[in-house]
């Protein structure tokens, strides 16, 4: 854990791998277990009930999954048409390097908005959403902040954020194709009195159309992997935010214990893939460059460097979830 903060310092958050882990540990017998009858029986009983085969209730489990992730892929609205984005020769490489990428990236997300949604519910379990409030609550907002949520896509932390009170939210994008269901979920949305409504706009966040210092704070949720050149973003993002303005950076990580970090590797580059181009009946390959994009962008030190390079101050990384989420708060100015 390193705390190394003060005038343009880095620092970590615990990285706990919490409870998750401590039910792996073995358990003893426990209360009741039998008298032995003979010499050697409790370690014979012991030896019967460790050796139990889960293997088929997870074959049972998996089919069950990915029937139903069918099922789902059959819903209108499936089935892409758009060519490929990344064939598996693209992801061979490293996608960040591709000359290209800005273009692929926009078609992929043209392609799977339809069920970008639904895939982020079931393929997080449900935790995107408690991700982004939590980055919310980092930012601190106050009633009286203006807020851009760059690469907004369907506009999930720009709601979050427009929740919490903020004066003003702007969501930026360059995919129309999200933003249009970004501002579907906007009109639909049932508001608490006094809350404001965001607005979307089609932009690219390497060249933001605002003038300089106009927001408060500034966020980017799962974006800053997929954007072509992410210091140009960053330097955007500086230029608009106001003096104390804060860059809130939602993104994918590893987790740091080892276990777990295979456990999510098995799941993002074996399962995942599967279900989720199941469900979004996507020819993009985007949720085979989904994992590969994770594991060949720059890792946490690294891009916390970057924060500073572009000029953010106090710079903070927040693990989520064991490390498979980590929220980096950065200040821009004194
Ligand atoms: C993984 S999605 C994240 C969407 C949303 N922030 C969320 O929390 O779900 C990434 C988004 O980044 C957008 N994007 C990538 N590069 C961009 C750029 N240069 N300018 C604007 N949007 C960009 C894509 O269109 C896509 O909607």
């Amino acid at each position: 854990m390193l705390r190394q903060l003060a005038g343009g310092g880095i620092a970590h958050d615990g990285d706990l791998p919490g409870r998750d882990e401590q039910q792996y540990a073995p358990t003893g017998c426990g209360a009741g277990a039998a008298p032995a009858e003979h010499p050697g029986e409790n370690h014979r009983r012991q030896q019967r009930s460790n050796t139990h085969d889960h293997r088929p209730e997870l074959v049972v489990l998996l089919c069950s999954f990915i029937a139903s992730c069918s099922i789902l892929a059959m819903l209108p609205g499936g089935q892409s048409t758009s060519p490929a984005a990344w064939t598996a020769n693209d992801l061979a490489d490293n996608p960040h390097d591709a000359a290209d990428k800005a273009q692929r990236v926009h078609s992929m997300f043209t392609a799977i908005a339809h069920s970008y949604d639904l895939n982020n519910r079931i393929h997080s379990f449900g935790l995107d959403q408690s991700w982004r409030r939590r980055a919310v609550d980092l930012a601190r907002v106050q009633p009286t902040d203006r807020v851009l949520d760059a690469a907004c896509g369907t506009g999930d932390l720009a709601e979050a954020f427009a929740a919490a009170g903020a004066a003003g939210v702007v969501g930026v994008d360059f995919a129309e194709k999200m933003l249009g269901i970004a501002r579907s979920k906007s009109a639909r949305a049932r508001r608490r009195p006094g809350t404001n409504t965001p607005t979307y706009r089609r932009a690219d966040v390497t060249t933001l159309p605002f003038p300089d210092e106009c927001f408060d704070v500034v966020s980017i949720a799962f974006g800053i992997r997929n954007v072509a050149d992410p210091r140009q973003a960053l330097a955007e993002f500086r230029r608009v935010l106001r003096r104390r303005g804060r860059l809130l950076v939602l993104e994918f990580s590893q987790p740091a214990n080892r276990f777990l970090r295979q456990l999510n590797h098995l799941y993002c580059h074996h399962i995942m893939p599967v279900t989720a181009t199941l469900i979004a009946g996507d020819r993009s390959g985007a949720y085979r460059y989904l994992p590969r994009s994770v594991a060949t962008f720059v890792d946490r030190e690294r891009f916390m460097e970057m924060m500073l390079a572009a000029d953010f101050n106090s710079v903070t990384q927040h693990p989520m979830t064991a490390g498979v989420c980590v929220a980096y708060l950065g200040h821009a100015g004194a």
